[in-house]
């Protein structure tokens, strides 16, 4: 799994990942007006969409009409986002010396369409390196919360679940699983954190983990 490459940028590339609900959204929002603060040169992105073409994508996975999308169309659609976001956003910014900042990436492929998908990690690995040019982050944030405290915000918080969302509970548990094991894979980048704290002690151990990054 643990494949070992070295950096090729200037920038720094931090992603966000977690189950539903579990706060990722807000702690990389946080991080990012912490970062603007310092006068951090940053950019805040988020998958799917990031792009025009990635936001249309984005409205066709997340759609349920289309509730009979077969795992690998989904695996595919989720992968031609990622190269547009990738060659369009994040890797220009790198480039140009940049933070970057996304909610989700190739880990949630990795979870959801590699494990609770079962499509198997391998294959889910290969196709996203390969349309990434092997980008992968250099922190990773895992919110760990149980799935169903995650599912029962988002109820609160909406009527409409989306097409992902609108998965069995038996699919967000798997999720939940798969994100332990990748943060087991990917030690060097992975850090784990208790979504169930409050929101301003996440952010700072968030920051901690970011300044030691930058320096
Ligand atoms: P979004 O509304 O962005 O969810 P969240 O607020 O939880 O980030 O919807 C993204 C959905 O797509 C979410 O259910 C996770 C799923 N997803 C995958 O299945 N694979 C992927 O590669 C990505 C990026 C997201």
């Amino acid at each position: 799994m643990e494949r070992n490459r070295a950096p090729k940028r200037k920038g720094v590339f931090i992603t966000f990942e977690g189950v539903e609900g579990s706060g990722k959204t807000t702690q990389m929002n946080m991080l990012h007006a912490h970062l603007i603060r310092m006068k951090i040169d940053v950019v805040a992105t988020h998958e799917p969409g990031g792009t025009k073409l990635g936001e249309e994508i984005r409205r066709i996975l997340l759609d349920p009409a289309f509730a009979n999308i077969h795992p690998l169309t989904e695996a595919v659609l989720y992968a031609a986002d990622r190269a547009q976001h990738v060659y369009e956003v994040i890797k220009p910014a790198l480039d140009a010396g940049k933070v970057v900042l996304c909610d989700r990436y190739i880990d949630s492929s990795l979870a959801y369409q590699g494990v609770a998908r079962r499509l198997g990690l391998e294959g889910v690995q290969n196709l996203n390196e390969w349309v990434t040019d092997d980008l992968y982050p250099d922190l990773t944030f895992l919110l760990e919360i149980p799935y169903w405290v995650g599912l029962n915000r988002l109820r609160k918080g909406k009527k409409d679940l989306d097409r992902m969302e609108g998965q069995p509970e038996a699919f967000h548990e798997q999720v939940q699983e798969a994100y332990r094991t990748l943060a087991k894979f990917f030690p060097h980048r992975f850090v784990v954190l208790n979504g169930e704290e409050k929101p301003e002690k996440i952010h700072h151990q968030v920051m901690q983990e970011v300044k030691k990054i930058l320096g």
